[in-house]
């Protein structure tokens, strides 16, 4: 069944339908093919997409700015020093002169509810970029990459390793959505937010998924399908940086913690990596590790929110 989707602000997995998550899955994997196959799709042609980065970014600001592409249309990149709201314009007033001119808003920045008060004055969807809470265009490209890789995401077991961060928050929402256990491994003190994981845990009840939380890597990877890591440091915490690295250091995913996962645990990462802190060149560059294939995603699964929600 395909449900409407125009129109719609993609905020948080949490408020996307089990239905809508499927379909946003599904069109991405036919984007997948159609960019495959070169057969032209261009159904956003005359649109615009305005992107505003409070935060640096590759793989995001580039996958958006080629998705627009590919599908007919325009992306702007907004750079926020030379916007009004730099000299005090409010968000609410921002939203309501840019959805006078664009079709769809991007935007990654720090507090969540920067993106929620654009959304409520916008009348053009906004797409969450990342935020200090969460990272929904990556978890959702991640469940597009478990799933080509491991079949139905329903019954897996991903475990995540190291700071309970957006991405961390933005897998447990996705697991609970499709079925997918998530156990999050993290020192105590660097826990997600508690009620990001009730919420999730009330959410997963209803797939039937589990969500744990855990300290002990070792343990936490024995039945793992997917051992998944991120940066120990988000960005906005460098100033924490240095106590950080001695508190996380075991939980770093390496060749001697793949031993004690099943052989055919694959590794995630939704980059970019800070090498020999939370993953080591073995893991990343090994035959386990699928974090390229996590990346190119990124731009099928994005093309697929575009062209349901413009
Ligand atoms: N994974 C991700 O969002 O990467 P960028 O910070 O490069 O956009
Ligand atoms: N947790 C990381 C993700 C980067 C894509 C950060 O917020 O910096």
């Amino acid at each position: 069944m395909a449900v409407q989707m125009k129109g719609k602000h993609i905020l948080s997995i949490h408020d996307l339908t089990g239905e809508e998550v499927r379909q946003i899955l599904d069109t991405a994997k036919i984007m997948k093919m159609k960019k495959l196959t070169g057969a032209p799709f261009q159904p956003l042609q005359g649109k615009t997409l305005g992107m505003i980065f409070q935060k640096s970014s590759t793989r995001t600001r580039i996958s958006f700015e080629v998705a627009m592409w590919q599908l007919g249309g325009y992306a702007l990149f907004l750079n926020p020093a030379d916007l009004q709201l730099k000299r005090g314009e409010t968000i609410a007033d921002t939203a309501r002169v840019l959805s006078r001119y664009l079709d769809g808003l991007m935007i990654r920045t720090h507090a969540h509810e920067e993106v929620t008060e654009l959304a409520a004055h916008s009348t053009v969807p906004v797409i969450n970029g990342l935020t200090d809470l969460f990272h929904p265009c990556q978890a959702l490209a991640d469940l597009l990459t478990i799933e080509e890789k491991k079949g139905s995401p329903a019954g897996l077991n991903l475990v995540y390793l190291g700071d309970g961060n957006n991405m961390a928050h933005s897998l447990m929402y996705g697991g609970a959505k499709v079925g997918m256990n998530v156990t999050i491994c993290s020192p105590p003190g660097y826990l997600p937010d508690k009620d990001i994981i009730e919420t999730a845990r009330v959410e997963a009840a209803a797939t039937g998924a589990l969500i744990n939380i855990e300290h002990e890597p070792a343990g936490a990877v024995k039945k793992a399908d997917i051992i998944y890591t991120d940066v120990w440091t988000s960005m906005g915490r460098e100033g924490e940086g240095a106590g950080r690295l001695e508190t996380f250091a075991p939980y770093q995913v390496n060749s001697a913690l793949l031993e004690k996962a099943p052989k055919e645990a694959l590794v995630m990462h939704c980059l970019p990596a800070h090498r020999g802190e939370e993953i080591t060149d073995a893991v990343i560059d090994g035959p386990q590790s699928i974090v390229f294939d996590q990346a190119e995603n990124r731009l099928h699964l994005q093309k697929a929110i575009l062209a349901l929600v413009i």
